[in-house]
């Protein structure tokens, strides 16, 4: 059955044109460079002062904690060099009443948590030293130094009162303080900025690390001296404590809140009812439509409309469709991964509860178009992020009289790990934005548990630098 027309009205929200995807990356490109230049933007460019990249040589133990995906997960990371690591790990789940409550009982929490892993899980390691551990923080901080930097504002669905504007190191390290607990929070690190050096430690240098999951966010390596915000004195300061002649820094992005300011993005109706809805209105633009947090949301809505307009299941819902966040980006995964209409049928019913005598014919079909025009956009708009990346660092093209090493994206997250044909599309767009052959010199690569091997290695780097100092 051909798909009833106001789908069609629909597509050109979704199945953005290369020349759409051009102008996305020359906006992109633009927001970057003034978040480099001066405070306060959208896509913040915050400098996180890690200024070497792992060379899988690295060897030690530490603790990393990591707050901001599903869960809180605590590891215990050992890094035995030769590219190889072993982690031992708790997770700890965070209520909606932690999330929204007072920082402190938040950050206690996340303290007892780390107790808790350490009596039950972690190795004896019996020393008057106490224990270094990397904080792998997920969300918009404005960071000072390796260990301090103030939270800009929460996304993701946290709201904790009381701590936009503190310095987070600060209200973890007091935590463990009040506590007795014998930890050094020594480093702050954005779990995009884990994901880069992780993968950088696991098979070599990468130029970016993203997360396409709950949230989506990348950071890359810059020149130190291309973030100006930082001025001369701090620029000259960071360029003489890298370990590599320290002229590069990694810089976080935050391209979640690419064009806020609603430029260029294709807002329809659906991502204008989630964006009201949110608890964060008008902020992460760009995360609303690419990350996994969003994705059933912005079908649900698409499904409401047509319900409602008695195009789809002959204009019945479910109490599941009726709810805000009914379901999530599983069940999307899950129709772009059917075989056919019939499985999609099974999975409206048993996930969605609709009723079968409500699905008509041509019903499944529907329901598989808007899902995958809703999935079609999330890739196509991440591979801008990336293509605006390669562009400002000049890494579409291969530098004359150099060797060709093509460029290397780890990547993390319940998206780019479980929704189908994610990255196949990644690639394709990343084609058309970097020509045929520039799309392809770009390799993207899993790099798993980068929140805890990149939080262990900033750790040590930090650590480093504390011994150089004493
Ligand atoms: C959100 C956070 C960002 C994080 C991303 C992925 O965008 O603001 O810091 O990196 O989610 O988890």
């Amino acid at each position: 059955m051909p798909l009833p027309p106001i789908c069609t009205t629909f597509e050109p929200y979704f199945l953005l044109s290369d020349e759409r995807l051009h102008d996305i990356v020359n906006h992109f490109r633009k927001e970057m460079e003034d978040g480099l230049a001066s405070y306060g933007k959208d896509v913040a460019m915050v400098p996180s002062f890690v200024t070497g990249v792992p060379d899988g040589s690295e060897e030690g133990t530490f603790l990393a904690l990591d707050l901001g995906g599903t869960n809180l997960r605590v590891c215990e990371v050992r890094l035995f060099g030769q590219h190889k690591f072993e982690i031992k790990q708790q997770k700890y789940k965070v209520s909606d009443e932690l999330k929204e409550g007072e920082a402190r009982i938040l950050f206690d929490y996340i303290a007892d948590s780390v107790d808790a892993f350490l009596t039950e899980i972690g190795s004896d390691i019996s020393s008057n030293e106490p224990m270094h551990l990397g904080f792998t923080f997920s969300f918009p901080v404005e960071q000072t130094a390796i260990d301090a930097g103030k939270l800009l504002t929460w996304t993701k669905g946290f709201n904790a009162k009381h701590a936009i504007g503190h310095d987070v190191v600060k209200l973890l390290q007091d935590a463990f303080d009040r506590k007795h607990i014998h930890v050094r929070c020594s480093a702050l690190v954005n779990d995009t900025v884990g994901t880069l050096l992780s993968r950088s430690y696991q098979s070599g240098p990468a130029l970016i690390g993203a997360i396409f999951g709950t949230g989506t966010n990348g950071a890359y390596i810059d020149k130190t001296r291309t973030v100006q915000k930082l001025g001369e004195d701090k620029i000259k300061q960071a360029e003489a404590g890298g370990e590599h002649a320290g002229q590069f820094m990694v810089v976080n992005t935050e391209w979640g809140a690419f064009d806020n300011g609603r430029n260029c993005l294709p807002v329809s109706q659906f991502d204008n009812k989630l964006d009201r809805e949110s608890i964060n209105p008008r902020k992460q633009a760009f995360e609303k439509m690419v990350s996994g947090m969003y994705l059933g949301e912005i079908t649900r809505n698409i499904l409401l409309h047509l319900i409602d307009s008695s195009i789809l299941f002959n204009g019945y819902s479910s109490k599941t469709i009726n709810t805000h966040y009914g379901y999530d980006a599983a069940f999307v995964s899950a129709v772009e991964g059917a075989k056919s209409p019939e499985e999609v049928k099974k999975l409206i019913i048993s996930q969605l509860g609709v009723k079968e005598e409500h699905i008509g014919e041509g019903d499944a079909e529907i329901v598989q178009w808007a899902i995958r025009v809703v999935a079609i956009r999330a890739s196509k708009l991440a591979a801008c992020a990336i293509a605006a990346v390669v562009q400002h660092t000049g890494n579409d093209k291969v530098p004359e009289g150099e060797e060709d090493k093509g460029v290397d994206v780890g990547v993390d997250g319940s998206v780019a790990e479980f929704l189908p044909n994610f990255s196949e599309r990644v690639s394709e767009a990343l084609a058309v934005l970097l020509g045929k052959e520039g799309g392809k010199r770009v390799r993207m690569g899993l790099a798993k548990d980068g929140s805890g091997v990149g939080a262990a290695l900033t750790a040590l780097q930090a650590k480093k630098a504390m011994d150089k100092r004493t």
